[in-house]
């Protein structure tokens, strides 16, 4: 599987110009899509997610979901990236806003955003996208931090939209031992 990832070079040049980014989101949803088809796994389904768009921009210096845990909380994982909060309420930071307000939110400069929760103080834009199930219920956001600020546009947007749209219809399936 090591060759079916796009490993980006993040030492250099980290920012994409729009062409750059939709043609390799492109790339990316294909490969979701194919790993994703017939997988019924939920957890399965969020790490495959994380470990392709985590590897693939250089931009991207933290992926990962927060999962709805209660009707107002959300807990981190699985993600890629430094040290993540774990526990984020509806009332705060920028996952707690999309989460409560149902809605992507782009946010070019943190430091400028009432409520922010500074996980790593490296980060300086982010997106945060709202995860939906079969029925339309919110089950989780997916964040991408980046330390270049204004990285994320509509293009990240839509592409991440279509992409975390492939988790509807998948759950936490049950362990069995025997
Ligand atoms: N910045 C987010 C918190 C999560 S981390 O950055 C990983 C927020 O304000 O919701």
């Amino acid at each position: 599987m090591a060759e079916y990832t796009l490993v980006a070079d993040k030492s250099g040049e980290l920012r994409m110009d729009a062409a750059a980014k939709a043609e390799r989101y492109e790339i990316v949803a294909e490969q979701v899509r194919a790993t994703l088809e017939g997988e019924r796994d939920l957890l399965a389904g969020m790490v495959s997610i994380v470990c392709l768009l985590h590897n693939a921009f250089p931009y991207y210096f933290w992926t990962g979901f927060y999962r709805r845990v209660a009707e107002r909380m959300l807990l981190v994982g699985p993600y890629q990236g430094t040290m993540g909060c774990l526990w984020i309420p509806f009332e705060r930071g920028v996952c707690g806003a999309a989460a409560r307000e149902g809605k992507t939110i782009i946010v070019e400069d943190v430091h400028a955003f009432p409520g922010h929760i500074a996980c790593d103080s490296a980060s300086a834009s982010e997106i945060v996208v709202p995860v939906w199930d079969a029925a339309d219920r919110l089950i989780a956001v997916l964040d991408v931090d980046s330390t270049i600020p204004a990285a994320f546009d509509d293009v990240d947007r839509e592409h991440l939209e279509a992409i975390v749209a492939l988790l509807r219809g998948k759950e936490a399936l049950p362990v069995v031992t025997a």
